[in-house]
């Protein structure tokens, strides 16, 4: 299943086997002149029905949306074998239960998807890659709202990342230079991008100026050209790579809260993990754009392992309480699986919880797809 089935600019769509890499399907989009814009780290290797099944996410969504915001149309097999012909490319189409979205982020549980009609985008004319030193995640929250309001939403991504990730970084990947000399708690990598050429340079000079008068900017460099925008970008793709070059078991949390908690999550996050393991290295990082913190724990530097083994495994819990009183996710982005099953029955409520079993039992009742996951 490894074909491009078809690709409109007309429709602006594309339609693609599940085997596809998502790199592939990017790539027929642009011969085409258009642009599929989610955008993940692993995009040269997953392929779009996993991206689909696992509703990926990336450094894209606060300007496109998710990977279920990307799809028209599917075509699944289901567990009783029989075919689901749903590979319509309706912009509009209220005939009923959206059934497509049942598939999109079930990890499997409901059938196989074998193909998609996913939603293409005129290709962007002019880009501005900006890294920018911010004194507190609030400041990180205000420079967002400024970015919007004067860009005319023309951030395609916002990513934040804290000192702790960026000196980690740093320190793993020797070569790559300190992008800027200023230090500070936060960093803030802002991609605008723009369908109008000439315009944009401008735009994001003028707010920046703004934000260095309003104190939410210390320092920061604007990528002058296409190499330094991707040597910007190399610093927070390496993120999870710097992590696993650490000696210590690192735990991982994948959150999602609404932007306005941004702060306080991470802050209430902080001094929890500080009185549960004193001296712990939080490496926060992410799609601040789109309220989605990776909120990774790296042990005290030289911890022990077996104590700091069982330190970690009562660290999830503890941030996902944090998550909890701001209103957030446990996951965000990178799905249940396995690991957060148990964990997804206690906080989901009883409610949510019997909606997705019953739809479970309706459409697999032998329980066939995928078990064991997810529910
Ligand atoms: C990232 C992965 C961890 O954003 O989701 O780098
Ligand atoms: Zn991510």
């Amino acid at each position: 299943m490894r074909r491009i089935r078809a690709v409109s600019p007309e429709d602006f769509t594309l339609t693609a086997e599940a085997g596809v890499t998502l790199a592939e399907a990017r790539g027929a989009a642009e011969e085409a002149g258009r642009l599929l814009p989610l955008s993940i780290g692993s995009e040269g290797t997953c392929n779009i029905g996993g991206v689909l099944s696992t509703n990926a996410g990336g450094v894209n969504v606060i300007r496109y949306g998710n990977a279920r915001d990307l799809v028209l149309g599917l075509e699944a097999v289901l567990p009783d074998g029989r075919i689901w012909h749903g590979l319509n490319s309706l912009r509009k189409n209220n005939t009923g239960y959206d059934l497509k979205h049942l598939f999109v982020g079930a990890e499997g549980t409901l059938g196989i998807v074998t193909a998609a009609v996913l939603k293409l985008f005129p290709r962007p004319a002019e880009r501005v890659t900006t890294l920018l030193a911010v004194p507190s995640a609030q400041a990180a929250v205000s420079l967002l709202s400024l970015a919007q309001e004067r860009s005319g939403g023309g951030a395609t991504s916002f990513e934040l990342m804290n000192a702790a990730t960026v000196d980690l970084v740093l320190e793993h990947f020797p070569d790559l230079p300190r992008p800027v000399e200023t230090r500070a708690p936060f960093y803030a990598l802002i991609e605008f991008s723009s369908g109008m050429k000439g315009t944009l340079r401008g735009v994001v000079e003028s707010l920046l100026e703004t934000a260095f008068e309003d104190e939410i900017v210390t320092d920061g460099t604007i990528a002058e050209s296409e190499a330094q925008a991707e040597g910007l970008w190399t610093i927070r793709h390496n993120a999870t790579e710097a992590m696993k070059n650490d000696p210590t078991y690192c735990v991982k949390c994948d959150v999602s809260v609404p932007i306005r908690h941004v702060p306080g999550f991470l802050k209430d996050a902080d001094a929890a993990v500080e009185r549960e393991a004193p001296g712990a290295r939080v490496i926060a990082f992410g799609h601040m754009g789109d309220g989605n913190i990776h909120y990774d724990i790296l042990g005290p530097e030289g911890a022990e392992d077996a104590a700091w083994r069982q330190k970690a495994s009562r660290l999830e819990r503890i941030v996902h309480d944090v998550v909890a009183e701001h209103e957030g996710s446990i996951s965000a982005e990178h799905g249940i699986g396995q690991l957060k099953r148990e964990e997804l029955t206690e906080r989901k409520s009883a409610v949510e919880m019997d909606m997705m079993r019953a739809i479970k039992a309706a459409l697999d009742p032998q329980g066939l797809m995928n078990p064991g996951k997810l529910l």
